[in-house]
């Protein structure tokens, strides 16, 4: 049997796609290695969101030449194939098939032709692919990515994202509480539900508020989460779904960007810092106990101090559990590239504001989680911790905690008590196993 070696970059979705790539050529008698040397086909599924994404990728291309067999296909997939498409077959020889986020389907026969010899491109945009009949390979064996939504119909004027996986399209909310079942049944207990803009789901007849409530009521399924919400799509509706479903966890990971609304303008993000603000407060009013992340980019073209003072002020003023924190990079195509170079943001003020932004994040996590110690949380065992005898778990607010234990226990749910924090993880003590199914009103501990 031929065997494959997929390496992933980039985000959930981007794993998403690589378990049904998997799942479409498991179906065709393939099978997974964990390696590159010695696979058949090597796989490399990309992200093309910041530069730095892309420059791994060639580097990473050129450093498998060593290890790949003298026959072996070697293929590039996922958004920056979709980006570059041809172009990648150009710049280097070794490369035999570039294929896009919707043209997975084709890999058997697109491999089959690369056996031969022959070097294709397929990145058209298939507005009705949704994988619906692949059986997904999935990675992980406590929670399931499912995608509802492909594509993005926001603009953002720095994003890639558009271009690489097209418009927005929803799956059929029965397609996705089918899929859910299917993951429960086989032992699963959590569901990611993933789009770029998850809540503004809608197959036509039901919105984001129905899916919650009907993947949520799914017998069995104990957690639901999703990501990427758009603050823009957290209708009223929306928010009781998530306040009253008891499966869908106090975790919302909401991209701010910025919190000048000057720079939000100019990014196209649609709302206004205060805008922004609002509804964090309708979440929490919502919602007791809510986990909250962000993602911010920093050195947007044209940000000045005080807009970056204003990001500051932002964060600290909504008090994020966490945030991911990028240096703007200028993506080929994208409207920002067409802002005047005057104002381009200098390097080293780039790094001196993308220092102090990690620093006054991190300072207010820190807060946050020592007033925490001495509580108690549910968790769930995910995997083995890198260091010591540990295991790795996750409270349903999003919070990492690490406990004593092996690895029979992971998937396992425990209420344990947090006992210290290093700032942003924890460390718990098991205070009792929770029963395995869940009872009616048992979300707290
Ligand atoms: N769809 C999601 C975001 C997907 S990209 C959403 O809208 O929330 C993940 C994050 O990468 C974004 O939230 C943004 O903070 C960052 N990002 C996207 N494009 C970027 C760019 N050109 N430079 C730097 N960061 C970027
Ligand atoms: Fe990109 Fe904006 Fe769409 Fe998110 S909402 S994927 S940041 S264009
Ligand atoms: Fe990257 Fe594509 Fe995801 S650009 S972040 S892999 S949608």
């Amino acid at each position: 049997m031929p065997s494959v070696f997929i390496e992933t970059y980039g985000c959930q979705m981007n794993v998403s796609d690589s378990e049904l790539m998997l799942g479409t050529l498991a179906a065709e008698g393939y099978t997974a290695t964990d390696a590159p040397e010695g696979a058949d086909v090597v796989l490399l599924n990309t992200c093309a969101i910041r530069e730095h994404a892309e420059t791994r990728v060639i580097g990473r291309l050129t450093e498998l030449r060593r290890f790949l067999k003298r026959d072996a296909v070697l293929g590039v997939t996922g958004c920056m194939a979709q980006r570059l498409g041809p172009r990648l077959l150009e710049s280097d020889s070794r490369v035999s098939l570039v294929i896009g986020p919707d043209g997975y389907r084709a890999l058997p026969t697109l491999i089959e032709g690369a056996r031969r010899g022959e070097r294709m491109t397929a990145t058209d945009f298939d507005l009705e692919e949704h994988y619906e009949d692949v059986q997904a390979s999935r990675f992980d064996g406590v929670k399931a990515w499912i995608p509802v939504q492909r594509g993005c119909d926001y603009r953002c004027t720095y994003c890639i994202v558009p271009f690489t996986r097209g418009s927005e399209r929803s799956r059929q909310l029965e397609d996705v509480v089918r899929e859910t079942e299917a993951v429960v049944a086989k032992g699963l207990t959590e569901v990611v539900l993933l789009g770029q803009t998850v809540n503004s789901y809608h197959d036509g007849a039901r919105d984001f508020a129905d899916l919650l409530r009907a993947v949520g009521a799914v017998p069995g399924l104990r957690r639901l989460r999703f990501t990427s919400p758009h603050p823009n799509d957290f209708s009223d509706p929306v928010i009781a779904a998530m306040a009253e479903v008891d499966t869908v966890c106090e975790h919302v990971h909401l991209p701010m960007q910025s919190g000048s609304s000057r720079t939000l303008k100019r990014m196209l993000r649609r709302y206004t810092r205060e805008q922004y603000f609002d509804c964090v407060h309708r979440l929490r009013a919502a919602i007791p106990g809510l986990g909250l992340t962000t993602d911010i980019i920093v050195g947007f073209p044209g940000e000045t101090d005080e807009d970056f003072h204003e990001t500051l002020s932002a964060v600290r003023e909504v008090g994020f559990d966490d945030a991911f924190m990028f240096k703007f990079s200028a993506r080929e195509g994208t409207p920002a590239t067409r802002l005047p170079a005057e104002m381009t943001v200098p390097d080293d003020v780039v790094d001196a504001r993308f220092n102090e932004l990690l620093q006054t994040v991190r300072g207010i996590a820190r807060d946050r989680n020592f007033r925490r110690v001495g509580e108690r949380c549910e968790v769930l065992v995910e995997k083995e911790a890198r260091k010591g005898e540990l295991l790795q778990c996750r409270s349903r607010d999003f919070k990492t905690v690490l406990i004593p234990g092996d690895k029979a226990q992971i998937g396992h749910y425990y209420v344990v008590e947090l006992t210290g924090t290093t700032g942003s993880t924890f460390t718990g003590q098991v205070v009792r196993e929770r029963a395995p199914l869940p009872m009616a009103g048992s979300t707290g501990p």
